[in-house]
């Protein structure tokens, strides 16, 4: 057991099984096999190149890592209970091929080797995450595309404030997402340099060429500095800051929805697809999976700080303290992947009520501020024409009388100014056609808005497509050349 270690390690004595035991990552290396696999292909590919391991040797390490591939991938791979999983492919392609597998770990240290490990990993989870964004951000455009022009009020301070379309609820969450395109194409920028060939530390002073190996696993570029190369995890910071930040953003749609949803609001009914019952009050129709979504993206920013907390007081090169990144950074990827998947399945099912939502709208006076700015188009100054609105909404709230009901007779006993014109401005369809500033509610600013999300989705799909996966580098490095 443990071939990471020496007679000046051990001085003849055997490691304690609480002590492997405690200090192995194997359990959560797992998830990095095949990317620890494919950066040994292309490392051995290296060395066979510049001499540093013969044609022949390197034959047999290369079939013995395909074969343990092979047999991961059907899920018959057992591998020995190493401290890691770099030493556990070493010591299983050992049993496999004999002494030649000692030759795979020349002029690599697993602390370069878990760094590249780790930036494969980032990488592949980045295009997996951007193509479900594309998914969700295509998602809410055709659906703002369909129902679009569904009026309902918009929030501040959890008030109902002013009549929106649901195309801008759904855009303003499109563009949330689209950020989120940004932040992910940087995670990737910032994974997307080879750490290999910086050895422990220090480097190596056998005649290696990292330059090869990172055409071998199209890296964009190398790492510039070996003692910031192995104690560097700023790539995975980023990257669990991206998926952090997403995690937020879908939160907060759950949020909507879960509100939406509640007989309070009442715009929204959860088809049977996904609503959850309870095992209690036989009437419920719970939105489970809105709550979960918002639920989850606590265990993301959990992550992200840990990985900080983790780097922070770090001394510079490798610690072994950094292994304690895997679980952050291997739990990541598939959460927030899993998250855009499920919203994509459920949204389609969250249907808006067209007359609930208006109803809301009516009630509320959401379209006094359309009477001050009609008011202020009269050439009223915008604080006087605040002011006599608010007088009139305090008189028809206590009568009782919606905004587009008050009759002009009432209104002037207020203000000689408010006429029929004034008063017909607060048409609810007219207060959101009125607003054609960039970035408003209007039918053409919202068009602009998809655009821009279009725009995002395609750069996501773009990015997601050039980014190279961990299967398509295996495809690349399967044959000996
Ligand atoms: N298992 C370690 C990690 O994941 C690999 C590097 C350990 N290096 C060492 N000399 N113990 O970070």
């Amino acid at each position: 057991m443990s071939i990471a270690r020496t007679r000046a390690t051990s001085e003849g004595a055997t490691l304690l099984p609480e002590v492997l035991a405690f200090t192995s990552s194997l359990l959560p290396d797992l998830a990095l096999l095949r990317a620890d696999l494919v950066g040994s292909l292309a490392h051995l590919r290296m060395l066979a190149e510049t001499g540093l391991v013969s044609r022949e040797d390197a034959k047999r390490i290369h079939e013995g890592l395909v074969a343990i591939w092979n047999e991961a991938r059907a899920g018959k791979l057992q591998l020995p209970p190493e401290e890691d999983v770099h030493m556990a492919v070493e010591a299983e392609l050992f049993a496999r091929i004999g002494e030649a597998a000692g030759r795979l770990h020349t002029a690599r240290s697993r602390n370069d080797q878990v760094a590249l490990d780790l930036r494969l990993h980032v990488r592949d989870q980045i295009a997996a995450v951007l193509e479900n964004l594309a998914n969700l951000l295509e998602l809410l455009i055709e659906r703002a595309e369909k129902e679009g022009d569904l009026l309902l009020p918009s929030y501040t301070h959890r008030q109902r404030a002013q009549p929106i379309r649901l195309a801008y609820w759904l855009a303003g969450y499109g563009a949330m997402f689209a950020r989120d395109v940004d932040a992910f194409v940087f995670a990737f920028e910032q994974a997307d340099l080879l750490p290999l060939g910086v050895g422990a530390v220090a480097g190596t002073g056998l005649p290696i060429d990292r330059e090869m190996t990172r055409r071998l696993l199209r890296f964009s570029d190398l790492t510039c500095n070996g003692l910031d190369t192995v104690g560097d995890r700023d790539f995975a910071l980023d990257f669990a800051y991206a998926v952090a930040r997403l995690l937020l953003h879908a939160s907060r749609l759950a949020a909507d929805v879960v509100d939406f949803a509640s007989s309070e609001f009442g715009f929204v009914r959860l088809g049977g697809e996904i609503a959850c019952g309870s095992s209690l009050m036989p009437h419920k129709r719970n939105p489970d999976v809105f709550e979960l979504v918002r639920g989850r993206s606590a265990r993301g920013i959990g992550n992200l700080v840990s990985l900080l907390t983790l780097v922070k007081g770090l001394p510079g090169g490798y610690q072994r303290d950094l292994q304690e990144d895997r679980a952050a950074v291997l739990e990541s990827g598939p959460m927030a992947v899993s998250v855009l998947e499920i919203l994509v399945r459920a949204l389609p099912h969250v249907h808006f009520d067209r007359e609930a939502c208006l109803a809301a709208l009516r009630e509320d006076y959401t379209q006094a501020t359309d009477l001050a700015e009609a008011l202020v188009a009269r050439g009223l100054p915008f604080r006087e024409a605040y002011r006599i609105v608010g007088e009139l909404v305090h008189v028809c709230r206590q009568r009782g009388i919606p905004l587009e009901k008050v009759e002009p007779a009432l209104a002037r006993t207020i203000d000689p100014r408010f006429d029929e014109e004034i008063l017909a401005t607060a048409a609810v369809e007219a207060s959101v056609e009125r607003k054609v500033s960039r970035g408003s509610t209007g039918p053409i600013a919202v068009a602009h808005q998809i655009e821009f999300l279009w725009d995002a989705a395609q750069r996501a799909r773009e990015e997601a497509a050039r980014i190279p996966t961990v299967e398509q580098l295996f495809e690349s490095l399967r044959e000996f050349p």
